[in-house]
Formats: structure tokens, sequence, C-alpha cells
């Protein structure tokens, strides 16, 4: 069990599945109101360094304990966030500047996807293969499993500090793979409470102390995590310029990136703008639009577009502002003042190609006003580039094949919505968008975190979801037998 802390003290990190204290430390702020939150020891070269000769030494006690410890540690995290729900969603709320409604849905997410690895433990992990259906390989027998990578690197950003770190420790622990975890440094509190649940976890189902460690580290620090030869994969979650950097480095190992897009919806002539615009509203603003599958483009058929944007913009002027704590609150800042100004920025850039400002296009401190675009030129940065941030752009389309054709362009490919109540026209999106995910009824936005989730081109390489991020940490090995000669 941890020491009882002093709220004053620093909040350790965990290498090799025990607490870390030392006297470097950094300041996790309130990105509403600049408050401090709270303090967290900061880790060196050495704990980076002991994390991975950890990992690396538990790699085989680990992939050969039996599954039931691994399963019984991940009931443990199911069953502790969920009972800690309430302190965890202001943890967020606070480290993440995410309103507390929406905080308390990342924490029932996050149970949830520890409650879908639990059940992944018992899935099968191979089979019994018929060689001998080919004369070539009479008398053999085959069976093939899945078995772990290794010691695997885990790379988290600030927008889900609870539920994307759950969405890697969670099939790290299914795999039997030893992980070392580097959680976005201004939000490691989230994921240094569920390295608490670990700490009793490991402990308690005698798994070797290696399995785990979680180290708020800079860039340069964390290089080994990209960098070493020790690791078998790195998993990585954030920016497509940051992402496609560290797979430039990571040589001879594993590389699963998930990473952003401009995320389109299209509204076709026939959807119910009732509840189009709920969704979209959502969909755009929630979280201050810091999310990789945020909606950034909306592409309209024209019968709709001028009706689409009186509401648009009706509903949107309506969003509450307040404390990240109270229940009606929706507006939130952007966690960091660089991007808050990057954002207004783009926006002047795109209104200066001329654009119109449909409603916000303002900003104050990390607050950028949820904004509205229109009439956008195609080469502005806000349709091209990932915004992360409360902007959206609309569009105006004449027939639904061009209109998938544009949510093709540009490099990203991670999930596309579609608004329409035509199946054939559906089916010929789903056919030709070429992303990870189409959602059918609903903002792009949406995820099912059991579902696979990732994309192509720019947007990534390799799926999340447990069962599919399972895949990504494991390898076939094969068992080949030939009979005995029978005489
Ligand atoms: C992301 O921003 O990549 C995750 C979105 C989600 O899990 O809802």
């Amino acid at each position: 069990m941890n020491e009882p802390r002093n709220d004053a003290d620093p909040i350790p990190f965990y290498v090799a599945g025990a607490p870390r204290v030392r006297p470097r430390t950094l300041e996790v702020r309130d990105p509403a109101t600049g408050e401090r939150v709270a303090q967290v020891c900061q880790a060196g070269p050495e704990d980076v360094e002991s994390a991975l000769a950890a990992a690396t030494a538990a790699r085989r006690s680990l992939a050969l304990a039996p599954v039931h410890r691994r399963k019984s540690a991940l009931e443990h995290l199911r069953d502790g966030v969920r009972a800690r729900a309430e302190e965890l969603a202001r943890t967020i709320a606070l480290e993440a500047g995410k309103p507390i409604t929406w905080a308390r849905g990342e924490v029932d997410r996050a149970g949830d996807t520890f409650d879908q690895a639990v059940a992944e433990c018992s899935r099968p992990v191979g089979e019994l293969l018929p060689v001998d259906a080919t004369p070539r390989s009479d008398g053999y027998l085959c069976l093939w499993r899945r078995e772990p990578l290794g010691v695997v690197s885990l790379i988290t950003p600030f927008n889900f500090p609870l539920n994307l770190v759950a969405h890697k420790i969670a099939p790290a622990l299914v795999a039997g793979c030893p992980f070392v975890l580097k959680p976005a440094l201004e939000t490691p509190l989230s994921a240094l409470a569920l390295g608490e649940l670990l700490c009793e976890a490991v402990e308690r189902f005698e798994l070797p102390a290696g399995t785990f460690s979680i180290l708020p580290a800079d860039n340069e620090t964390a290089a080994p995590l990209v960098d070493d030869a020790r690791v078998a994969l790195l998993s990585f979650t954030g920016s497509a310029t940051v992402g496609w950097q560290l797979e430039a480095r990571a040589t001879r190992k594993r590389v699963a990136l998930e990473l952003g897009g401009t995320a389109t919806c299209i509204v076709d002539a026939d959807a119910d703008l009732d509840d189009v615009v709920e969704r979209l509203v959502g969909g755009m603003f929630a979280q201050a639009g810091q999310s990789c599958i945020s909606v950034q483009r909306v592409l309209v058929h024209r019968s709709l577009a001028v009706e689409l944007e009186r509401r648009l913009d009706e509903r949107t002027r309506a969003l509450r502002g307040g404390s990240l704590l109270d229940d009606d609150t929706f507006l939130a800042p952007v966690l960091r003042d660089r991007d808050a100004e990057r954002i207004e920025s783009w926006i002047g850039e795109a209104v200066q190609a001329g654009a119109r400002v449909v409603c916000g296009g303002t900003r104050s401190g990390r607050f950028v006003a949820p904004t509205l675009l229109a009439d956008v030129d195609p080469r502005s940065k806000v349709v091209t580039e990932e915004v992360f941030g409360p902007v959206a752009t609309l569009e105006v389309f004449e027939d639904f094949d061009e209109a998938v054709e544009r949510a093709n362009s540009g490099p990203f490919g991670l999930q596309v919505g579609l608004f329409t109540r035509d199946w054939p026209r559906a089916l010929r999106a789903f056919e030709r968008l070429d992303v990870g995910g189409v959602v059918l009824g609903d903002v792009p936005t949406a995820r099912a975190d059991l579902m696979p989730y990732g994309g192509r081109g720019a947007s990534g390489t390799g799926r999340e979801g447990v069962h599919f991020a399972v895949q990504e940490m494991t390898e076939p090995k094969v068992l080949l037998v030939r009979r005995p000669p029978t005489n």
C-alpha cells in the first residue's frame, strides 16, 4: 500500500511498480483560471533507465504469469476507477480544463475500457491449423497463439488524460507487455491516480515489479522510450507532426500512431435538422474542440445550408460558460496559451482570405469563442490542417458523391460522420471514404470504446479499442508438430 500523503507534498511518479519522489517538480495548473492544482515529481534520465531495465527484466515473467493475475489487476483498475469516479472526474476537469459533465463521461468510459479488457482476457488467442490440407504437410499439426511483443512505450496526450491512458495500459496488461508510460506533462494527475491502483494490483496479484512505470518527463528525458532497442512497440497518441517525427526515429520496433485529422460531417438533403444541430454543436465545440475527431468541416446540401447556418449560430450563441465544476458549463478553455494564439491566427488568416464569421471569432486568454466560418478558401489552414480547437467551417455541396470526394481531400483519414436516410448512398460513401471509421447518423466525434479506432494516411497507423490494440502488442508464434511415424 502507498504511504498516506500530505497534500502539500509533490505527488510521486512510479518506477518499476513503486512510487518515487524526486526534488525536481512540475506544477499542474487549471487551464481556466491558471491556479495551481498540484505539484508532481518529475522523472529524470536515471528514472527512465531504471524503468526500461525493470520492464526488460519483467518481460519473461509477465508473459509466463497466469492470465488470471493480469485479469485480476484489470478488475482492480476497473473497480478502482468506478469507486473513485467523482474524485477522478474533478481531477480531469481541473488538469485538462474539461467541464465536469464531460469529465464524468470520460471516467465512465475508462471504467468500461478496463471492463472490456477484463473480458478480453478470456478470448481465444490462437488456433489449431489443418496444415495437412496440403499433401506436403501430411502428418503435421500446427498450433499458433499470440504472444506478447515485449516492452511497450506508451505516450499519451492531454485531451483525455484518463481514458486514453486506459486505452494503452489495459491492452498492455491483457497482452502481457511490461509498459513505461509517459503522460502529457500538463495532465499527469489522472495517470498517476491509475498508478496508485496499479501499485496495489501489482503487489496484490503478484505481478513482477517491472510490469509498469509512469514517468512524467520532458521529451528530451523520455527520448529512450522512442529510441531504445529494448522497446518492442511505441504507441503514441497526439499530433500528426510529432507522431510522424517519432515514427521516423523509432527504428527496429513496431509503431502505433493515433493522430489527428480534420473530421468532416456530411449533412445530406434529407437530414433531420433538429437532431443534426444538437449533435453538431457538441461535435464541434465540446471540450473546446480538443479531440482528434472534433468536427472541423461541415458539408451541407445546398437546400439546407441557410437554415443550418442560422440554427447553428443561434444554438452556439446559447452555449454556457462558468465554473468547470458546474454541471451546466459547456464552454472550455484551450489547454495551452500557444494553441489559443495559433487558433486565433488561423481564424484571422481564413478571414483575410475571404471567410465569413458566422459566430465566434474572438479570444479572451485561453478561451476561444466557439467559431463557425463560412465561405472559407479551401486552402486555409482551418480546412487543411487540424485545428484542435473550437473552430469549424461550413461548406455547401450540390451532389452527395461530390461531398464524399471532398471529404476525402487532404492527407488525413480518421473518421467521417454522415447524416442521410438514404441507405444506398450511405453504403456507397462507406465504401469510398478513405478513413478508419464512418459514423452514420451522427457526428464523426462519436466513438464506442470497443470498436477499432484509428486512421489512415496522415492520421496514423494501427488501431485502438482493447481487442485491436492487443493485436498490435502481440505476435503469432507457431508450434508445428510432426506426428511420430507409426508402424
Ligand atoms: C482522441 O482525441 O483521439 C480520442 C477521442 C475519443 O476517445 O473520444
